[in-house]
């Protein structure tokens, strides 16, 4: 008889519980900040899960230097806020389609996705680059110089909203191929109209967190952001001046082509 007994249920579930954390733990470590963060993926299809760990075995193909950050961010207290790498490769390969030479992006963190996109624009391509946080740009700045890529990346430090009007009154309407929308939620309905309105015709706005961890489904009364995504979500779907996919990747991210 041993000296401690637990019920048979206990000991299997604590195993599993032992099994779960060390897949999660394993594949945190493999690709650490894989993008779903603090959002939760949807079920069954987790980034510790097989499929999705399939998926990106066979499809990523991240450069050093973006590595580099990723993992240097994975370091940082809000690192789960980057950008999913997955999902950062789909817009590089858009902006490559579309010929891109002049993009946006709203909420830079690190700079994962301002870097990712400075890599495939030709030589005299710009990112305007728009964040309120000095500090986290100042994490991936080094990086952005050790690509050769600093002098494409236009940091504008100041409330996005404020740089877009700025945009918008040097003339800058449908300049721009393709436009990354992830700072704060509250505001997405605000950068989406002035996007379309810096955008050209055929270009791109990608709005990131738009399942925000399945709080969509039933946005709280007190849960602003959810309350802004979903209106904006029902919003594009009947926008007659755009074009719609939504991709359950990430946090869920919509692809709107202006018509
Ligand atoms: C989810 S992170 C962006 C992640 C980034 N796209 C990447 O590639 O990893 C959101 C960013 O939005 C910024 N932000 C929040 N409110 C903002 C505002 N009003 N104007 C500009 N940036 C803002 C935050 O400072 C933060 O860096």
């Amino acid at each position: 008889m041993p000296l401690f007994s637990i019920p048979k249920e206990v000991a299997v579930g604590t195993a599993m519980l032992g099994v779960a954390f060390a897949t999660g733990v394993l594949a945190a470590k493999r690709y650490p900040l894989l993008g779903f963060g603090t959002h939760k993926p949807p079920r069954g299809f987790g980034k510790s899960s097989p499929l999705s760990q399939y998926i990106l075995d066979h499809s990523l193909r991240e450069h050093p230097i973006l590595k580099k950050l990723r993992m240097l961010t994975a370091d940082h207290p809000f690192g789960m806020m980057m950008v999913s790498c997955d999902q950062a490769q789909l817009m590089a390969n858009l902006v490559k389609l579309i010929k891109a030479k002049k993009v946006l992006e709203i909420g830079v963190f690190t700079g994962y996705n301002a870097l990712n996109m400075a890599l495939v624009l030709p030589d005299n391509g710009r990112v305007v680059a728009c964040d309120i946080n000095e500090d986290y740009a100042k994490i991936g700045k080094p990086l952005w110089k050790e690509a050769g890529v600093e002098h494409k990346i236009d940091l504008r430090i100041k409330p996005a909203i404020q740089t877009l009007d700025e945009l918008l009154a040097n003339g800058e309407a449908e300049t721009f191929d393709f436009a990354f929308i992830d700072a704060d939620k509250e505001s997405y309905n605000e950068y989406y109209e002035k996007c379309l309105r810096l955008v050209k015709k055929g270009g791109i706005i990608a709005i990131d967190n738009v399942l925000w961890n399945g709080r969509v489904l039933k946005p709280r009364k007190d849960d602003l952001a959810a309350q802004c995504i979903h209106h904006l979500n029902e919003k594009l779907l009947r926008d007659a001046r755009i074009n719609i996919s939504t991709l359950p990747m990430g946090d869920g991210v919509t692809l709107a082509f202006k018509l």
